[in-house]
């Protein structure tokens, strides 16, 4: 039981092991302290992934994790706010990176208590405690919990803030999404900056569906991932603008320096490799400022 939920609220710790296999598969790529904290990593993981025989599907998934941390990335670069709050960040540890980078920076690392308790246990086992040059904080937060969401921004001194999600919104169904949206807007408004989010994914279509394990299919089902993904980028832009958003930015995929690139292109049949074509576009990532 997530100690930080209102009674009233649903229980998302059932979505959590998601991270857990994310983190797996970004153990393949460069993206910082990936390798080291998912060689930490205990036990099974929710989807299933067959890590002996990693297939051409299993390195499609990986670019695309990969390329969704980057997208991030990307966006974060264009403002130049030094207050960042990370909702639902799983195992992953961009703030950390940020702040052994840059001392101005005041990064706060937020999921479910489940996770950060893992996460906090990874980055002493990794003696990273006393790397951040800037300020990193680690919180829990259910980000349907307003007060608490209000309490972790009070945290931050006065100026504007970035607040970026990946792998958030497909778990929240609609209310819970304006719900979200209401409480970042309201952030905003008082403070100014900006929303990054990379969760911006339409319904699939048959040239967008990825083959699923059972495991995966069924996590899926549980979650309604599907459904609560939006019908079109079209109704994803209404769905915002609705909200009190504007879509500033979208961040432009770079598949070429992807670090997974070498592993996917052995498994590429040859007109897909010399083909100058992107991969199909699966998600898109925004940045949105409140108007
Ligand atoms: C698919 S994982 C993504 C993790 C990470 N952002 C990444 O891309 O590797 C989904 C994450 O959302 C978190 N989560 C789900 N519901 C949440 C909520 N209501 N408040 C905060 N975090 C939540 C889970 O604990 C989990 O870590």
């Amino acid at each position: 039981m997530n100690y930080n939920m209102p009674q009233d609220q649903k229980d998302f710790s059932s979505v959590s092991p998601s991270a857990k296999s994310l983190l797996l598969m970004k153990g393949y790529t460069n993206i910082p302290y990936a390798k080291q904290t998912a060689a930490l990593m205990q036990g099974p993981e929710a989807f299933d992934l067959d890590f002996d025989n990693k297939d051409f599907w299993f390195w499609i998934r990986v670019m695309h994790f990969e390329s969704r941390y980057w997208s991030i990335d990307q966006l974060l670069q264009q403002t130049n706010h030094k207050n960042i709050l990370e909702l639902s960040s799983g195992y992953s540890l961009r703030g950390l990176d940020l702040c052994v980078h840059d001392a101005g920076i005041h990064y706060i690392d937020t999921d479910l208590p489940g996770v950060m308790e893992v996460k906090q246990d990874m980055i002493l086992q990794l003696n990273l405690e006393n790397a951040a040059k800037g300020k990193f904080e680690l919180q829990s937060l259910n980000v349907l919990d307003e007060e608490a969401f209000k309490r972790v921004t009070d945290r931050f001194d006065d100026g504007p803030l970035v607040m970026v999600n990946e792998g958030l919104l497909m778990y929240l169904n609609l209310d819970e999404k304006r719900q979200l949206c209401k409480t970042i807007r309201q952030t905003l408004k008082q403070r100014g900056g900006c929303w990054i989010t990379a969760d911006v994914y339409p319904k699939r279509t048959t040239e967008t569906t990825l083959p699923h394990s059972k495991s995966e299919s069924a996590f899926m089902e549980q979650h309604n991932v599907e459904d609560n993904k939006f019908e079109s980028y079209d109704a994803a832009r209404a769905f915002f603008e609705e909200q009190g958003f504007e879509v500033m930015q979208e961040a432009v995929p770079d598949y070429q320096n992807l670090s997974v690139l070498p592993h996917l292109i052995r498994f590429l049949p040859e007109e897909v490799r010399n083909s100058k074509q992107p991969p199909p576009k699966i998600h898109a990532t925004w940045m949105l400022r409140a108007v």
